[in-house]
């Protein structure tokens, strides 16, 4: 038994999806503490009414906010190589779209990670894993998508697996092989589609657990809404659950489609139409937006405030990628979400933590603070919420908590 006292603030986030209509009923105790039992949440309140064996081993919280363990539902943390000149291009007036139509974008990093060996995309990514740590994250997804042969999407898939074992943040691996179609297949997307969907590879995905969830780029400049239903199904075959980047840059059907498959999450969602919200709304799909995607890219958000006012589950994520969001701290991402998107913290906060664990299916063990639920804790340097995501240049995160034990607390900055 542990006990986390002197909290300033608990955020008693219960058990997601949360819906827009439903934030105002997340409750906060002033002056609380949590009990932790067996790596769960035991038992939770105001301290005043803390009832605890003398001698149990205790963690101050110096009278900061408390939140659940934050979960980044959305990324493409395993990557080599580096893409400043695309950066510089964006600045100089080229669209992210016109950037991979001259060859760019997407495939220059699958140059690189071709060229690496899992060892060596392993160890690049080992360090950004250990960052986004400190700055709270206890769970994240990664996807695959920059290998685009059979054997390179693997060896990123087996990168996430060596990661997992290496770093205390839970890991979920994501096949996104259809994230673009490689130069030898060029006009040929069908072709490229019946090697990487190929029985024998999804198969092996499954026996060897490489991924839960399959992924496709559904847009004018990767895959039409019908070659990424085939994704989507081919993958459902062999359990995994489907993810669609839809409604990124073009309007063409993808959050419609999510739904039509049951997508577990539609991410992005800029384009997003009335159609596509109420679709979402009626499968039950988390839409998941990526404030640092846009900010990176210099182009409009994603609706935010129509998904949360139709009642949608809204999550957030970093899209970390060297491409379009080079952005590894998600409380910054959780920040533009506030004054980017006009997002409240709370909405914000719950967007990382209950919302993001159903973007993952895991909801019914982590991203929430009720009793029985995994006790993955961030113990801020802040009294309350508010004044985290009001500090954006700044790691407020003082102590982590990861199944009932203090990972660590990191240094300031
Ligand atoms: O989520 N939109 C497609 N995929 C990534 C970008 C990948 C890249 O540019 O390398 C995204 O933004
Ligand atoms: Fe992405």
């Amino acid at each position: 038994m542990v006990i986390l006292r002197n909290i300033g603030e608990l955020i008693v986030v219960p058990p997601g999806p949360i819906g827009g209509r439903a934030m105002g009923r997340v409750p906060r105790i002033a002056s609380a503490a949590v009990l932790m039992e067996d790596g769960r949440i035991g038992w939770f309140g105001r301290e005043s009414q803390l009832n605890a064996p003398a001698g149990c081993p205790t963690i101050d919280a110096r009278g900061g906010c408390v939140v659940p363990g934050l979960i980044d539902c959305h990324t493409h943390a395993v990557f080599a190589g580096s893409r400043e000149h695309e950066f510089v291009q964006r600045i100089e007036g080229k669209s992210y779209a016109q950037i991979a139509h001259e060859g760019g974008g997407i495939l220059v990093t699958v140059e690189a990670v071709r060229k690496a060996t899992c060892e060596e995309l392993t160890a690049l990514a080992l360090p950004r894993l250990q960052r986004m740590l400190r700055n709270g994250v206890t769970t994240a997804e990664i996807k695959s998508g920059y290998g685009l042969t059979v054997e390179d999407e693997l060896k990123m898939l087996k990168a996430v697996r060596n990661l997992a074992t290496l770093q205390p943040i839970e890991l979920t691996a994501t096949y996104l092989a259809a994230h673009t179609v490689p130069r030898e297949f060029s006009g040929r997307p069908e072709d490229y589609l019946d090697e990487l969907l190929a029985e024998s590879v999804l198969q092996r995905i499954r026996d060897e657990r490489l991924a839960e969830f399959c992924d496709v780029f559904c847009e004018q400049t990767a895959f039409d809404v019908e070659r990424s239903r085939r994704v989507l199904t081919a993958g459902a075959k062999f359990g995994l659950r489907a993810k669609v980047h839809a409604d990124q840059i073009t309007q063409i059907g993808a959050s419609r489609l999510a739904a039509e498959v049951s997508a577990i999450s539609a991410d992005h969602l800029e384009k997003i139409d009335d159609g596509g919200i109420h679709a979402l709304k009626q499968a039950g799909t988390i839409a998941v937006v990526l404030p640092g995607c846009s900010f990176f890219l210099g182009v409009e958000q994603a609706p935010a405030r129509r998904l949360l006012e139709a009642d949608l589950p809204v999550a957030i994520a970093t899209d970390y990628n060297p491409g379009s969001s080079m952005i590894e701290s998600l409380p910054l991402v959780l920040s533009m979400a506030c004054t980017q998107m006009k997002m409240t913290p709370l909405e914000a906060m719950v967007g990382a933590t209950a919302n993001a664990a159903a973007a993952l299916n895991r909801h019914d063990r982590i991203g929430a603070i009720a009793a029985g639920m995994q006790a993955d804790l961030v113990v801020l340097d802040v009294p309350n919420l508010e004044r985290w995501l009001y500090e954006p240049g700044r790691n407020c995160v003082g102590v982590i908590v990861c199944k009932g034990n203090v990972l660590l607390s990191p240094e300031p900055g």
